[in-house]
């Protein structure tokens, strides 16, 4: 049986209903692949908000206008507060009040970001909640939407409070090294120097030795011859200068044999203040003195030390005199006893306002013979006296000075709770 041929009105439907079940079909297919790109972007999402969300550095998102949009969890807790805390704040707000580098519409460093489009390794300070500054390194960027205008900025900001610290622990370790380093250097400095000292010391005593008894002989002919002729005779007055030349070499050499005396003497404990009052009143009389001002600043209770009475004061009058000498007369001697219980030491600081004492020379003062006087006025052997007293004592003799201003020499020694007079073995 032939099938019955269609009509035109049933033709037409037919291709209607083809279209639309294509369309239909090309519907279902457009709905697959946006439900796909959908999930895909989804997808995209979540991975970058992970990433954004686990990085280490604070973010902050903004918009054109300066205002919080976004920021990630570290920036939370960095400046230890919430989300809602900081969405739609202004950017100003997140910085310390007096940060240098803030970066909010208007500010320096917005220009440069919108001028230049990136801002790198800015150093910048944000406010914590608790209003504490956290020092960060800042990066900003800048975002622009379809037609290329600025829609956004992006902040990552380092926390550099670990850095600090660890530069500062960096710093104080190397300041550390540093001064250890200096009083090691110091250390050998004085090993050096006591070592030559007591060589020093030893072949300038063995010398005045050797000279000691020929001088003894000296003086006893001179007196000798002395009495058989009349003092007021030429030859009388040429031996009385010889009497009293000889009599000062054997000072001198009195002096020098004191330099290698390690031995002590009979030691008792004793107040430094009256050593130093007592001193000072039998200098003060002196021409040298007596147009001097002085300042005498004596601690008000006892500075014990244990030592001997004699070279102790010794050491002091020669310090005394050379401040005296320094100053020519005229200008202030600053006299002062002190004693420091926790370092355990005490002693005396004698200062003067006189010519002062060049750096080159500073390291040769307490070596025999070193003098800047004119020959007759100075033997050179005062400090290396006073230095070799002051190191039996076990104590330590320091020097300040500046040209033209002054001089202060420190004698420390180890400090004593004992009553004074208390004698000590030998
Ligand atoms: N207070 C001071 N101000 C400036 N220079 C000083 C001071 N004390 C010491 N000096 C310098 O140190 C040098 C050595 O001093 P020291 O007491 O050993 O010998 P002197 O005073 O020259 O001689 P002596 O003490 O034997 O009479 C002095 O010549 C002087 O140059
Ligand atoms: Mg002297």
């Amino acid at each position: 049986m032939r099938a019955r041929e269609k009509s035109p009105q049933e033709k037409i439907w037919i291709e209607v209903i083809h279209t639309m079940e294509k369309l239909y079909a090309n519907l279902a297919q457009a709905q697959t692949g946006m439900e796909q790109k959908a999930e895909e972007l989804l997808l995209a999402n979540e991975f970058s908000n992970n990433i954004i969300r686990s990085m280490v550095n604070a973010l902050v998102v903004s918009d054109s206008e300066g205002r919080v949009t976004a920021v990630n969890d570290s920036c939370l807790k960095a400046l230890g507060c919430r989300e809602r805390d900081l969405v739609g704040r202004p950017l100003k707000s997140l910085f310390a009040d007096e940060a240098h580098n803030a970066l909010y519409p208007g500010s320096r460093l917005w220009r440069q970001l919108t001028e230049a489009g990136v801002v790198r390794d800015a150093e910048t300070e944000l406010r914590a909640v608790d209003g504490a500054s956290i020092p960060v390194s800042l990066n900003a960027s800048i975002m622009l939407d379809r037609a290329g205008e600025i829609s956004g900025v992006v902040l990552v900001a380092n926390d550099l409070r670990e850095v600090k610290r660890l530069l500062e622990k960096a710093r104080s370790e190397a300041k550390e090294l540093d001064r250890a380093y200096r009083e090691l250097k110091a250390l050998q400095a004085r090993l050096i120097q006591s070592e030559k000292m007591s060589s020093l010391g030893r072949m300038a005593a063995s010398v005045a030795h050797e000279i000691n008894n020929p001088l003894g002989a000296i003086m006893v002919y001179t007196h000798l011859v002395l009495e058989e002729l009349a003092a007021e005779s030429e030859h009388g007055k040429i031996l009385s200068k010889v009497v009293r030349e000889v009599t000062r070499c054997k000072e001198i050499v009195q002096g020098l044999l004191g330099l290698s005396r390690t031995q002590q003497g009979k030691r008792k404990t004793l107040d430094f203040n009256e050593i130093v009052t007592a001193t000072f009143d039998l200098l003060r009389g002196q021409p040298l003195f007596c147009e001097l001002e002085h300042e005498l600043r004596i601690a008000p209770q006892p500075v014990l030390v244990d030592g001997e009475e004699g070279p102790l004061k010794q050491a002091v009058m020669n310090v005394m005199v050379n401040a005296a000498e320094a100053m020519n007369g005229r200008g202030k001697l600053g006299i002062r006893t002190w004693t420091d219980p926790d370092a355990r030491t005490a002693g005396v600081a004698i200062s003067d306002t006189g010519v002062g004492i060049p750096k080159e020379s500073l390291d040769k003062l307490y070596e025999p013979f070193y003098t800047t006087k004119e020959t007759g006025h100075g033997t050179g052997l005062g400090l290396a006296i006073t230095y070799g007293i002051v190191r039996r004592h076990g104590g330590t003799m320091e020097v300040e000075s500046r040209l033209e201003q002054g001089t202060t020499f420190t004698l420390s020694f180890p400090s004593q709770s004992k009553a004074p007079g208390a004698e000590e073995a030998v």
